[in-house]
């Protein structure tokens, strides 16, 4: 058992290892072109959510998930959401969700971080 929640960890790290520089401005940047490009128009100018449409500026629920399935959110859809997989490559998909995590509150961000072991 102790095995197999270790390669869990492994692969849930790896998956976001690849993401890597989660501070990289470049990175934020291109993320927050993405973001009003493609989700304000849902999500809010400044993720601050909106009726159905959940804030995404760290206030609501979206900390409490592991980038991973924030990922498989931005990427398959649902719940009312469209897909982005053939809209946004995956570096831009990535690039989007460490944006919204670099306006996230400083304490919620510190929480986050290291909760799913991500290096800032
Ligand atoms: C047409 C409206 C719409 C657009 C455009 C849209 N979303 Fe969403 N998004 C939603 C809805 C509705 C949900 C809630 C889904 C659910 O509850 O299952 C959601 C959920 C999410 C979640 C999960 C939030 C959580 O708390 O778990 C993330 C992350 C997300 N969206 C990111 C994005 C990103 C990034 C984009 C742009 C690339 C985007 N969305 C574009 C409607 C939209």
């Amino acid at each position: 058992m102790k095995k197999v929640i270790f390669a869990l960890v492994v692969l849930g790290s790896s998956a976001f290892a690849e993401i890597g520089g989660w501070s990289s401005v470049k990175k934020i940047n291109i993320g927050k072109n993405i973001f009003s490009n493609n989700c304000a128009v849902c999500h809010g100018e400044k993720a601050e959510g909106r009726a159905n449409f959940p804030a995404l500026n760290g206030k609501g629920h979206v900390g409490h998930h592991s980038p991973k399935k924030l990922l498989a959110q931005i990427t398959n859809g649902g719940g009312g959401m469209p897909a982005f997989k053939s809209k946004l490559s995956k570096q831009e998909r990535e690039a989007v969700l460490v944006y919204l995590h670099s306006i996230w509150p400083k304490r919620v961000k510190h929480h986050y971080n290291k909760k799913f072991n991500i290096k800032d």
